[in-house]
């Protein structure tokens, strides 16, 4: 078999933040795509304002990519692609909320796919969970943070009290905000956004013009100071829900007490919630932007499209499986209250290369409690080290761990 024979050509339209990123990615999987689906994927043209033709890059090419944006051209490369057989993946957001029963429509009618998880959340896979996993569930209601750059501001004006327009600066300064945010700060990329998710979820064409939508920069300082006051978050949130009947559609400001899943979703992370009495709830969340990050949307895509569907593809790796992991711990001793005893527990960790980052005391009459938490470690280290202070005479009971994770994200 030729190369020729085995590559997967994708014409690419747009090489700036996400198709340059794209771009990058895609050489570096492509050996593993090709184990996986026997088809090597490479770029066979690409499209920008100063390079390329469209005509000649789809003569050329298996699938489009479309990563240019808006409505026009989008629109017509996307229709012209799938009308002449080649699947399509795009992260076009404005495009599929303004006219996707028409896109979706041309897909169905040549037998092609139109994949888009990179168009909500970026890479967070909400567009694969509400059609594929959670396709035999009935929703009932969907909640979105899905802009990265006003979570981002109300999270920043939150933590340090500083205004709309200093939170503004601040994501732009970070990179988290357009040099021109209005379609962020107004709710209007929020509300193309749910209205992607509720066409998906309730299974009925939603347009953006249908969403209603607010946007942040009214927001005061004091707004959160007095609702942390109340225990209360702020986050622009979208929601798409039944109402009787009907479907409501909206995008606003909105105060979360804390144990709702998206009140902890801070700075530019993105998070959906899906609720549905089959399944209670589900969350999901993640990058909500970014080149790299919605590129990986992208490429999962691409993938996808190059397998058939329905199948598991063969594996690809043979990983070995490690069990001695490193893992943070918390140490729960019940000793004799006499003096020394911290000092060998202390030796018995320091001997396995166990070390302590916080330690609480407290006596308990004859007995006394030593609870700490130790540095990550070799699961086996602070094994032995158990062992060791298990055998030790001052121990009253037999010592508890348990593991603690570290991680704080947001
Ligand atoms: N950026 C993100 O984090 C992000 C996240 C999720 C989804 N998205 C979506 O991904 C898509 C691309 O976003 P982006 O941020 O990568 O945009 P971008 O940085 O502005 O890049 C757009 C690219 O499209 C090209 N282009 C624009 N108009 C064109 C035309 N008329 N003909 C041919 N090429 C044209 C530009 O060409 P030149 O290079 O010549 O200017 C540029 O290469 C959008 O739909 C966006 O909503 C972006």
């Amino acid at each position: 078999m030729s190369a020729a024979d085995v590559t997967f050509r994708i014409g690419l339209l747009g090489r700036g933040t996400v198709g340059g990123a794209f771009e990058q990615l895609l050489p570096k999987h492509a050996s593993r795509v090709e184990l996986l689906t026997g088809l090597r994927p490479s770029i066979s043209g690409v499209l920008t304002r100063s390079t390329g033709s469209f005509d000649e890059i789809l003569a050329r090419s298996e699938l489009i990519v479309e990563l240019i944006g808006g409505i026009e051209p989008a629109r017509e490369y996307v229709l012209r692609a799938m009308r002449e057989g080649r699947h399509v993946v795009t992260a076009n957001k404005q495009l599929l909320s303004q006219h996707g029963e028409e896109l979706w429509d041309v897909a169905r009618a040549h037998g092609v796919q139109l994949r888009f998880e990179g168009a909500v959340a970026g890479v967070v896979p909400v567009i694969r969970v509400l059609q594929e996993s959670l396709a035999g569930a009935r929703i009932d209601r969907v909640h979105g943070i899905v802009n990265g750059t006003t979570n981002f501001i109300l999270s920043e004006m939150a933590r340090s009290g500083i205004t709309f327009d200093e939170g503004l600066a601040e994501a732009q300064r970070l990179g988290f905000a357009e040099a021109d945010p209005s379609e962020d700060v107004d709710g209007r990329d929020a509300a193309a956004k749910m209205a992607i998710l509720a066409r998906l979820a309730f299974d009925t064409p939603v347009r953006l013009d249908q969403v209603r939508y607010e946007g942040i920069e009214q927001i005061q300082p004091d707004d959160l100071e007095y609702a942390r006051e109340l225990g209360l978050g702020l986050k622009l949130v979208g929601t798409a829900e039944r109402v009787g009947e009907g479907l409501s559609v909206r995008v606003h400001p909105l105060f979360l007490y804390p144990g709702h899943p998206l009140a902890s979703v801070n700075g530019p992370f993105n998070a959906v919630t899906v609720e549905s009495p089959a399944i209670t709830e589900i969350t999901m969340s993640g990058p909500g932007a970014g080149g790299p990050q919605t590129a990986t949307a992208v490429l999962g895509d691409v993938i996808s499209a190059m397998i058939p569907p329905a199948s598991t593809p063969p594996t690809t790796q043979q990983l070995e499986l490690v069990h001695d992991v490193v893992s943070a711990f918390y140490l729960h001793l019940e000793v004799a209250d006499q003096p020394g005893v911290l000092a060998q527990v202390a030796q018995a960790l320091a001997l396995h290369h166990v070390s302590v980052k916080s330690v609480v005391q407290k006596g308990l009459g004859q007995q006394a409690r030593l609870v700490m938490v130790v540095h990550p470690v070799l699961e086996s280290r602070f094994a032995a080290a158990m062992g060791d202070i298990a055998d030790l005479e001052v121990l009253r009971r037999p010592p508890r761990a348990i593991r603690v994770l570290e991680e704080q994200f947001g």
